[in-house]
């Protein structure tokens, strides 16, 4: 049965680790992390984004296939499956689909504005049982075509949405989704402290987790990151192992086309990323 993120992220943000939240696109992504999460005893967070929410034919066939999944693959960890980087109308659309956890992203808004919808939001998933994630500062790079430049966050404007009753908290820290360019000035501790310093308890949630050095991500972790998510690192590695076996000609051999082993090679590529990343996070055994 899918959870609410919060018990995850209060144990993680207590025990000084973070749980990864991976966005999934398809079947595989979805077999792929959830096997890796029950074979690690990892708590893991399912991301869907707008796009990918309609690429899999809207919410509610992703709520059937993820719980179809838990049930079938016999998955004992705690997932969450949650929203990524919601508009007003998706959130309220995944709440009625089931999924477990969502993700207001007001940070385009004039703050009153943020504060007003997220207030409502934050109404609405407490009733239901469910995590909300908020964003104060918008987030650099493109992710389906939302576009944001890579603020960092004001830390006064992160308390006055904590205190909101937000389950976790998004701040920009320079922070961008994708790749880094190579001229990245990297994440700003400073912008992280302020923050934490004012929230307190509340897991802040670092999103763009592809590419960013280990000994940052163990930073963010220490200043209060609880929450990572990745996303793109899962899409490369995938890509990369498709490509080999293309290249190697093992579509061409016997019934190497078979979309089942096709995909094959991709899906493990997934899965070593997603472990990888759960090692690094300190989320292994923590189910
Ligand atoms: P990356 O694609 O850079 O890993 O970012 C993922 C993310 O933050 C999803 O919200």
């Amino acid at each position: 049965m899918l959870v609410s993120a919060k018990e995850m992220l209060t144990k993680a943000k207590a025990g000084k680790y973070a749980v990864g939240q991976f966005n999934i696109n398809n079947l595989e992504w979805t077999k792929s992390i959830l096997l890796t999460a029950e074979e690690l005893k990892s708590p893991v967070i399912l991301g869907v984004s707008e796009g990918a929410g309609k690429y899999m034919c809207g919410y509610k066939t992703v709520v059937g296939m993820v719980n179809g999944m838990l049930e079938e693959l016999g998955i004992t960890v705690p997932v969450a499956l949650h929203l990524d980087h919601g508009s007003y109308e998706g959130a309220k659309a995944c709440i009625e689909a089931g999924f477990s956890s969502i993700m207001f992203d007001g940070s385009h808004y004039p703050i009153e504005e943020n504060v007003a919808k997220t207030k409502e939001l934050v109404a609405v998933c407490n009733e239901k049982g469910m995590s909300i994630e908020a964003e104060v500062g918008s987030i650099g790079g493109e992710e389906d075509g939302v576009v944001g430049a890579g603020e960092c966050a004001d830390p006064e404007e992160c308390k006055m949405i904590a205190d909101l009753g937000v389950t976790m908290l998004a701040a920009g820290i320079g922070n961008i989704h994708g790749k880094y360019p190579e001229n990245w000035a990297g994440l700003s501790f400073e912008t992280l402290d302020a923050v934490q310093q004012l929230t307190g308890d509340m897991p802040l949630v670092l999103h763009g987790g592809t590419g960013i050095p280990e000994d940052m991500i163990k930073k963010a972790i220490s200043l209060g990151v609880s929450k990572i998510n990745v996303n793109t690192e899962c899409q490369l590695s995938f890509a990369d192992a498709t490509r080999k076996y293309i290249e190697a000609g093992k579509d061409l051999e016997g019934k190497g086309f078979d979309p089942r082993k096709l995909l094959a090679p991709g899906a493990e590529a997934i899965k070593a990323t997603v472990k990888e990343k759960m090692e690094l996070f300190g989320s292994v055994g923590k189910a």
